[in-house]
């Protein structure tokens, strides 16, 4: 399954790898319908990834190798089969009805129209009352926690507490910034032929969003000195410095920005709505991030997480998927201005996971959305196609460690498909491969880190370069002692480029062939990414 256990006996490997930081998806009791973002008991770790017990000596052997360690916080909702939910149902009416959003029927239908994130209508029956329904943003095996009721909102701080009293050191918070609705519940104009609407989280109907965010800064992450980033997957350019400045309500927020693009417009069509960007957007969508954030606090960077595809297949069209234009990600990844998150695999190049059926589909989004492309009139294979690209098994299946059976995932069966391409992309054989992937993300790593050059990746400004240029990102991060110049070729073809004055010195190359500084032209090759120091 990947349990505690098995993060434990690898925490000599991440710390060789260089990181300071674990955020574990969420390992609370769940009945697992979307992966234990679905929790029934805050309390307690699930038997599936062992004990509590097996917590501690997580937290304790990380704290060893100067590691925290960050949990998941999935307060937006809960599963149907917490308790609260359990004792909702028998009494709607009493203490607990209150925890959630319940409401009578309208005319005999759901009270507004808002579909949930898995594509189905966000209101359900509450089962055994045929007049009420209760409000689920995501699977109706959710169900939306009411933060309007003070009384949940100390349950839920006494829970963060509770955890950090056994030695965590943060939290990732789910859907922070749905935890607000927006009220009273409004029917909204339809925006596809289903009669639903997305519900959104129009920043200026979510007044009050704020106030219980920093609330439970207040309550609970302040106190303990936490680490906290939020999954907030849009916002307003202004509304920035209300997450993440200093008074902010949380140290960061994930910047969903690669990720936003193709997702608007006219052809957006759902959550599996998506393209591959090409270079200059990617590289439009990194500068803007920078030039938003650097005033005002930490965006945190990542081009890979559960929920979406393996960076490689995304970002980069498929014949050209290679060793080199991964290390070009990987660079581009860890020295934009931010806090790098890296997602299990990716530090080895791991690649989508692909489908040959229906059957073989174990994310719960990914199962809806096949559905409703049957139902639009796909045909079986075309469905599948759709759902292949971005669907959410991509990124899960199991950590590819050796050549052994199951990838040495597992003795036993695992719980999700091996991908295939594990005899050729694995850990094993990029430990013992200098100029391997695994070795590029560690040498990376090595940099942010190195004395010299620490604190003007961490802190210094992002500039561009050659911004006008195609299929090319460059950028500068600057301070009153360095200047370092981050240049990707993020393209097949090789091309010269003009670069600055100044005398050079190569921190990072992704080819192995030296490069030749000693003109101000440079030949750069496919996908190549050069990281100098120039004085
Ligand atoms: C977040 C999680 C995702 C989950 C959803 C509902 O988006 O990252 O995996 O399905 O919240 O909790």
């Amino acid at each position: 399954m990947g349990d505690l256990k098995g993060i434990t006996e690898k925490l000599d490997y991440l710390q060789s790898l260089g990181i300071e930081l674990i955020w574990i998806c969420p390992v609370y009791c769940s009945p697992f319908i979307d992966q234990g973002y679905d929790v029934s008991d805050y309390y307690h770790i699930d038997p599936v990834f062992g004990c509590n017990e097996d917590m501690y000596e997580l937290i304790h052997e990380s704290k060893k190798r100067g590691i925290y360690i960050v949990m998941d916080l999935v307060v937006n909702h809960c599963s149907d089969q917490h308790i609260w939910f359990q004792n909702a149902m028998k009494d709607p009416y009493g203490k607990y009805g209150k925890y959630f959003y319940i409401r009578e029927e309208v005319n005999g239908n759901a009270p507004c129209n808002w579909r949930s994130y898995f594509g189905e209508n966000a209101w359900s029956k509450l089962p055994g009352h045929d007049n009420l329904y209760y409000l689920h943003l995501f699977a109706k095996q959710q169900p939306d926690i009411n933060w309007e009721n003070p009384e949940v909102r100390e349950e839920l701080y006494k829970m963060i507490q509770w955890w950090f009293d056994k030695g965590i050191s943060g939290f990732r918070i789910d859907a922070a910034a749905f935890i607000k609705k927006t009220m009273p519940f409004e029917i909204l104009p339809a925006d596809r032929e289903d009669g639903f609407c997305t519900y959104e989280i129009p920043p200026t109907c979510n007044d009050g969003l704020h106030e219980y965010l920093q609330e439970m800064k207040k309550r609970t992450f302040e106190a303990n000195d936490a680490f906290t980033v939020g999954e907030v997957v849009s916002f307003e350019e202004e509304d920035l410095e209300k997450y993440i400045s200093d008074d902010g309500c949380m140290s960061s927020i994930f910047d969903f920005s690669l990720y936003m693009i193709g997702k608007q417009g006219e052809d957006f069509d759902g959550f599996y709505s998506h393209k591959q960007p090409t270079a200059n957007e990617f590289r439009d969508a990194l500068l803007r991030s920078s030039r938003l954030s650097f005033n005002v606090g930490f965006l945190s960077n990542f081009i890979e997480n559960h929920d979406l595809p393996r960076a490689a297949s995304h970002f980069i069209p498929e014949k050209d998927i290679s060793e080199i234009s991964k290390k070009m990600l990987a660079g581009l990844n860890l020295m934009q201005y931010g806090l790098p998150f890296l997602y299990q695999g990716q530090e080895i190049g791991m690649e989508n996971l692909s489908f040959s059926s229906a059957d073989e589909i174990v994310d719960i989004g990914s199962h809806m959305e096949y559905t409703l492309a049957l139902e639009k009139g796909l045909c079986e294979e075309e469905a599948l196609k759709k759902i292949q690209e971005y669907s959410r098994d991509n990124t899960r299946s199991p950590m590819q460690w050796d050549k052994t059976e199951n990838a040495g995932f597992t003795k036993a069966a695992p719980w999700m498909r091996i991908n295939p391409n594990y005899m050729k992309i694995n850990v094993a054989e990029q430990e013992a491969r200098e100029d391997s992937l695994l070795n590029f993300y560690k040498k990376l790593i090595l940099l942010r880190k190195n004395p010299e050059y620490k604190e003007t990746l961490v802190y210094g400004k992002e500039t561009s370069f050659l911004e006008k240029e195609d299929n090319f990102v460059g950028f500068f991060r600057k301070d009153k002692n360095k200047k370092i110049l981050v240049m990707a070729n993020f393209q097949r073809k090789g091309k010269f480029f003009q670069l600055p004055e100044g005398e050079k010195k190569v921190l990072i190359n992704n080819y192995s062939e030296p490069v030749n500084l000693e003109t101000n032209v440079i030949q750069m090759r496919g996908y190549q990414l050069l990281i100098l120091d120039i004085k």
